[in-house]
């Protein structure tokens, strides 16, 4: 690629919330940038939890700096979760925060940084199914990463053998395992218990996903709430009738599994309840429910809370796994760090920030900017008013 004709400071910083392992850039990612003509600047000992030391980013051409100093001279601010406010607050007039800044969940800090004339860009609002969108698809490169670990934690935690093993000393037979929500996270799970020699089912509501399911080798447990996708090929909300007669399905199917792992989510909506206490009282002792939807707002399984392992009972584990990318923090930064720079590759071309608005990426991913909140969805969520760009049929209108 040409270098850019204004070079631009792109900065990334230790992420903020407790316990997160990874980081926006890698040395491969702070490369990639410096290559484009860009500045690259790293908070000293952002990427050491993800065994980027600090001479491996100087090695790729990035400077190292305090976090106030990097905070002070970037143009981008790269981060991997929302930030606290402490952050939020530093940044400036022309400044642009790129991230999975989830803005449907933080309204209010999309309002103050618009009225801060901060430009936002989030990567929960990236059309996933485009093509040319894939190299900047950082929900499904922390979803695979999470789902991953999904298995190797259930793997873990449980007291029997995975696979089939035949052995002088008795026969071990294999571990029942079922995915529930066989998205990007879930398919990941599924194949990496397969590799690991369980027997694995998959289930979801959207019907699209019966012959992905059965394309790793798993079977695919039929719903009688099957549903067509929604926009963007996500799930819809169930009704409250739908939900009850999913959760009582569920509570007969699942009495036969060891390990139960839930990776249920509909955008912008609570996880949908799908293990029920009911259905936890029937599982075997020794059973695992990993639980990837569970989040400060609720979780696929009763009584899972977010980071936290909790034993029922009746002896089943139930383990809330919110963010098990972080667990993978290498892996996991080296491929959101090139989803980073794929979107600075299409919004910085020239160095400059330049939103195109006849770019269905850049009308969606920017949430605001110089001002104005831009993404359609967002301004809904905030009741504004159409954008005035947008013309009766809903298309965005280039200027
Ligand atoms: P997600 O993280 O939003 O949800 C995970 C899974 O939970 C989904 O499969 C969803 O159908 C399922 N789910 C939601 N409510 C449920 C319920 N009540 N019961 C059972 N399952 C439920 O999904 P993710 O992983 O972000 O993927 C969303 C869609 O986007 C999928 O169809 C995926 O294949 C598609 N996608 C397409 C891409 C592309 O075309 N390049 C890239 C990434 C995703």
């Amino acid at each position: 690629m040409p270098a850019t004709t204004t070079e631009a400071a792109i900065g990334a910083l230790k992420e903020s919330e407790a316990g997160e392992r990874r980081v926006a850039l890698d040395p491969a990612a702070a490369a990639s940038l410096a290559k484009l003509g860009h500045v690259v600047l790293i908070e000293s000992g952002a990427g050491d939890e993800a065994s980027f030391p600090d001479a491996a980013y100087v090695a790729s051409g990035a400077t190292i700096l305090s976090r106030a100093n990097v905070i002070a001279r970037a143009d981008v601010v790269a981060v991997v979760r929302a930030p606290g406010a402490s952050l939020l607050s530093k940044l400036r007039s022309g400044q642009t925060i790129v991230g999975l800044l989830d803005p449907l969940n933080n309204l209010a800090t999309v309002k103050d940084l618009a009225a801060r004339r901060v430009t936002m860009v989030a990567f929960e609002l990236l059309p996933r199914t485009l093509s040319r969108a894939q190299s900047m698809d950082a929900l499904s490169s922390q979803a695979s990463a999470a789902g991953y670990r999904a298995a190797i934690v259930a793997a873990e935690a449980f007291g029997r053998y995975l696979p089939m093993l035949i052995t002088a000393s008795g026969t071990a037979t294999p571990a029942k395992v079922i995915v529930i929500g066989t998205g990007v996270a879930g398919l990941q799970a599924i194949a990496t218990t397969r590799r690991l020699g369980a027997v694995v089912t998959g289930y979801d509501v959207r019907a699209a996903s019966r012959h992905e399911v059965e394309s790793l080798g798993a079977t695919f447990l039929t719903s009688t709430i099957a549903q067509a996708e929604g926009n963007g090929g996500y799930a819809k909300a169930l009704t409250p009738e739908q939900q009850a007669e999913q959760q009582s399905e569920l509570a007969a199917a699942l009495k036969s599994f060891d390990v139960i792992i839930t990776t249920a989510k509909v955008p912008g909506r609570t996880p949908p309840m799908l293990v029920t206490k009911q259905t936890l009282d029937a599982l075997r002792p020794g059973s695992i429910c990993i639980d990837l939807g569970s989040s400060e707002r609720g979780g696929n399984v009763d009584g899972s809370v977010v980071g936290t392992k909790t034993l029922t009972q009746g002896g089943v584990t139930i383990i809330g796994a919110g963010e098990l990318a972080s667990d993978l923090p290498t892996s996991a930064s080296q491929m959101y760090g090139r989803n980073v720079v794929a979107v600075i590759a299409s919004l910085l071309p020239s160095g400059v920030f330049a939103l195109d608005p006849s770019d269905e990426v850049h009308r969606n991913i920017v949430v605001c900017t110089d001002g104005e909140v831009v993404n359609a969805a967002i301004r809904a969520a905030l009741g504004l008013a159409t954008n005035p760009a947008e013309s009766d049929d809903g298309k965005v209108l280039a200027s």
